[in-house]
């Protein structure tokens, strides 16, 4: 008994961990911290402004010299994470990632370019609010940037005593918590993966694969607890945007947004599901453009020692969509 006691209170009291002169925990800290910036085009921008503020509730804060607008959902840190800019079609600029520090973002831009790929040179300043950037056209066509500094401006509750809930107000619209991951189409899907995973750190936490010729058909990449921060939809043509997606707190708040998505007369594509991949329960709509959106909630924690886990197209509607076991062809016939 005495022994079990003594371990019991070991477990319950260990020793404090070493802080870094961050005043972070030390622990194993990947060198890619999550997917912080989505820039989409739209092509009225009166109408999106109406989409992705009035009715999905993202806080507008900044439109530059060029016209584009800048949002953040609440509880996203930084001072924005989605961009719109007009233009004469939908689709998607560009995706962003934050890095831990300037030595890491150094030491990925020689990974990148061991791995075959060419790197461009941003200067601090240029996009707004950030510091140096890196960026590179991943083997799907898609352009994505990498930065270790941008201006942090919090979610409402600062950092001394912060509370937990922001006042009247804040959350609104659809209740986005933050932005939370896309979905892109191309081809070289495999060659994705094996960037992210060996340049990046990234886990491949699922795959989709033809069940006829094993095939890939989708991958799913995680640098987080989160099952997914970026995905891939075998294309053939490359640098497609199948979706973003937001993060919201609660099955309760997809209903309510699901509520509020109807009411407005958006397009549905899926109203409230559930994944088989992810496990994310999910509500897919389209904005004005055509571009598609997700708001997702729950899905299962993921840890760097978790199996892939394989999916095959013997199981396609129930890996799409649990509730009624049936996978939307449009969720490959229809991308931006
Ligand atoms: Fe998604």
């Amino acid at each position: 008994m005495k022994t079990l006691r003594l371990r019991w209170r070991a477990s319950v009291h260990p020793k404090p961990l070493e802080k870094d002169w961050r005043g972070l925990a030390t622990m194993s800290m990947r060198g890619v911290l999550r997917l912080s910036e989505v820039q989409i085009r739209v092509m009225d921008l009166a109408a999106a402004r109406e989409h992705y503020g009035a009715r999905m509730g993202l806080h507008e804060v900044m439109q530059d010299e060029k016209g584009l607008v800048y949002y953040k959902p609440w509880d996203d840190h930084e001072h924005h994470s989605f961009i719109l800019r007009e233009a004469d079609a939908p689709g998607i600029d560009y995706v962003a990632f934050r890095v831990y520090d300037d030595s890491t973002l150094t030491r990925l831009t020689a990974g990148i370019e061991s791995f075959g790929l060419r790197v461009e040179h941003i200067a601090a300043g240029v996009y707004p609010k950030s510091g140096r950037r890196i960026q590179f056209v991943a083997p799907s066509g898609h352009l994505m940037q990498l930065y270790a500094e941008k201006e942090l401006t919090g979610n409402t509750l600062g950092y001394h005593n912060p509370g937990v809930t922001p006042d009247e107000g804040v959350i609104r619209g659809y209740r986005v918590n933050r932005l939370d991951h896309v979905l892109l189409g191309g081809p070289n899907i495999d060659e994705c993966a094996r960037l992210f995973c060996d340049v990046f750190d990234f886990d491949l936490s699922e795959k989709i694969i033809d069940a006829k010729n094993d095939m890939s058909l989708g991958v799913f990449l995680s640098c987080s607890t989160k099952p997914h921060d970026i995905a891939f939809q075998l294309q053939d043509q490359p640098n497609r945007f199948h979706h973003v997606s937001f993060f919201l707190e609660s099955v309760s708040d997809l209903y309510k947004a699901a509520d509020l998505i109807g009411k407005y007369r958006i397009p549905v594509e899926v109203p409230p599901n559930r994944h088989g991949v992810t496990r994310g329960a999910t509500v897919y709509f389209f904005d004005p453009s055509g571009n598609r959106n997700e708001v997702f909630a729950e899905g299962y924690v993921h840890y760097p020692d978790t199996p892939t886990l394989i999916w095959d197209t013997d199981e396609i509607d129930h890996l799409g969509f649990t509730h009624d076991n049936h996978m939307r062809q449009s969720f490959f016939d229809v991308l931006t």
